[in-house]
């Protein structure tokens, strides 16, 4: 279901999508190579309360965190934990969402610590580039698929590929709303882009195959011929004339 937001829940987003930027910057210096992936998360949840926000993901059909942080070969719904330690030249992605005055922003970014490879840092930046691409095309009266095509282009003629398994959303009354929002394009009609549409956009990149697994914990998906990828996601709110980024970072 597509959810229309008012101009009021767009301004609460506007307000909570500040909030979540500030707590993603401030995990993003955090990163480093020793540090435990549940360290992340401890932070991730004093950061919003001191916010007074709540974690969006947390207990979100029985997701057990309130950050996701994903390395390398992983995609998304990396699961913090003591035992996970971040190490040098790992690409790490930090996802979160937060709930704030009642209303939901969904974002993420991709850190390389310490020393990444040439390859590797190019696929976080193009990834960068796929998002701010398709967010100049999230006017109204375009369709999903022109978003979906200008992140496709970005990332192939890159030489990278993109995952297909994973999608970005409407977002806001609830984490996943309609529509889906594709990172390539598919055959047949998509949904016209209309004004108080607010859109989780979400292009992953990987330097490999886009094949997928998800790992026995039933919730992180990892390239299947573990090569790495990178993800980058705003909310945003559609436009006039181009997408109004509501997690400015
Ligand atoms: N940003 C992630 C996504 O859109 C959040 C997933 S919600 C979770 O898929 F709770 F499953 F992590
Ligand atoms: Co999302």
């Amino acid at each position: 279901m597509i959810f229309i937001k008012d101009p009021l829940e767009i301004r609460k987003m506007r307000e909570g999508g500040k909030i979540l930027t500030r707590i993603l910057k401030s995990l993003e210096k955090e990163v480093g190579a020793g540090m435990s992936t549940w360290k992340l998360e401890e932070e991730t949840r004093k950061l919003i309360i001191e916010n007074k926000a709540q974690p969006a993901f947390l207990n979100y059909q029985g997701y057990p965190t309130a950050l996701c942080v994903s390395i390398n070969e992983e995609i998304v719904h990396g699961v913090p934990s003591k035992s996970r330690i971040i190490k040098n030249g790992d690409l790490v992605s930090l996802d979160l969402g937060i709930s704030y005055r009642g209303l939901i922003t969904d974002a993420s970014l991709t850190v390389g610590v310490g020393k990444v490879t040439n390859k590797e840092r190019k696929l976080v930046e193009v990834t960068k580039d796929a998002l701010n691409k398709a967010v100049v095309k999230a006017k109204a009266g375009n369709q999903v698929r022109d978003i979906s095509r200008v992140i496709q282009k970005t990332i192939e003629e890159a030489g990278f590929r993109v995952i297909r398994d994973c999608v970005g959303h409407g977002v806001g009354k609830r984490v996943h709303e309609d529509p889906l929002i594709p990172n390539f394009v598919q055959r047949g009609k998509t949904e016209i882009l209309k004004t108080g549409m607010t859109l989780a956009i979400e292009p992953i990149a990987t330097l490999g195959s886009f094949r997928t697994v998800v790992d026995v914990n039933g919730w992180t998906v990892m390239t299947k011929d573990k090569s790495c990828t990178a993800h980058f996601e705003q909310t945003i709110a559609v436009g006039k004339n181009s997408g109004e980024i509501l997690t400015p970072f």
